[in-house]
């Protein structure tokens, strides 16, 4: 688990060190008007039924409390107005990040996933992914943000703060991770069933690494070896599978559902719900339900051979 304030990157930089001046100032007045309380608590006249009741003329009092709240209020504006200074002074630092070379991605947020594509000038090197966000470290990303169905935030806290993904409607968000790691990306909105459980994994890779990934990416699926995988392969391409995704270099070639190309390369599954074990995408095939209430994946009921070959199948596509 990364801690959200330990920032990998200029722009979560920016955002840690106004979140700190925040804190610290709410600390110090939260401090200074409790410590007033208590004063005023312990200094008040205290008396009992017999004490004659202070018909002393007023004046005095009024004069010293009026120049207290003078200056309380002077003070909490002073305060506020540095706090609105610091703030659209980040803001305006967070726009002045360069971003010459970018790696440009189009992210669109699913009730219940994320469709990751790669832009490239030429097109037939543009891939797409889900649920997982390989970064190179050093260079600027510009991830335009669209949603498919309702509203989604794409955060990654120790890279930016959050933004909103509105359908019909288009952002972008740039970043800059400047250390290798692997950070969490989360759904900061609720969009209903499975809200908390629409995760991605990010992933910052030196240069020549990350390279190394998006090849790997852009290659079509390999023919599978072994009886077992093939019928797998003949399942999915037969089966209600082929419906909703896709798998580069078959002839599924659906939208609805995460690309599968890859699917075996990727850390987790489900939008970072489970791992990615032979087990738990067997699971996950056999009853998305029990895993994820609500997902648009409906159960299939195959035979265990069936399921078996399928998982087999899925396994080769690394
Ligand atoms: Cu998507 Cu919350």
């Amino acid at each position: 688990m990364n801690d959200v304030l330990d920032a990998a990157g200029p722009q979560a930089a920016h955002i840690a060190d106004l979140w700190w001046l925040m804190l610290w100032v709410c600390v110090l007045v939260f401090a200074v008007v409790m410590a007033a309380l208590a004063w005023a608590v312990w200094r008040a006249p205290r008396g009992d039924a017999g004490t004659p009741p202070d018909v002393a003329p007023t004046e005095a009092g009024e004069r010293r409390l009026r120049w207290s709240v003078g200056v309380g209020v002077a003070v909490s504006s002073v305060l506020l107005i540095g706090l609105l200074a610091a703030s659209v002074l980040t803001d305006h630092a967070l726009a002045l990040m360069p971003v010459d070379s970018a790696l440009n991605v189009r992210v669109t947020a699913h009730q219940f996933w994320w469709e990751i594509v790669y832009e490239d000038q030429q097109p037939d090197r543009v891939f797409t992914t889900a649920n997982e966000l390989y970064i190179p470290v050093g260079r600027p990303v510009v991830a335009t943000l669209q949603a498919d169905d309702v509203i989604h935030s794409f955060w990654i806290p120790n890279l930016h703060g959050k933004k909103d993904l509105i359908p019909g409607r288009s952002a972008t968000i740039r970043f800059r991770a400047d250390r290798p790691g692997e950070y969490q990306g989360r759904c900061a909105e609720y969009c209903g069933l499975q809200h908390a459980f629409m995760a991605f994994d990010v992933v910052a890779l030196p240069a020549e690494r990350f390279a190394a990934w998006a090849e790997a990416q852009r290659t079509p699926a390999p023919d599978p070896d072994g009886a077992a995988a093939q019928r797998g392969r003949e399942l999915f391409l037969s089966g209600s599978c082929m419906l909703c995704h896709a798998i580069q270099g078959t002839t599924a070639n659906a939208r609805k559902a995460p690309d599968l190309t890859h699917v075996a390369s990727r850390t987790h599954l489900a939008a970072g719900r489970i791992a990615n074990t032979p087990q738990a995408l067997a699971a996950w095939i056999a009853d998305p339900q029990r895993i994820k209430p609500g997902v648009n994946m409906p159960a299939h009921l195959l035979p265990g051979d069936d399921l078996a070959a399928l998982v087999a199948y899925l396994e080769t596509l690394k």
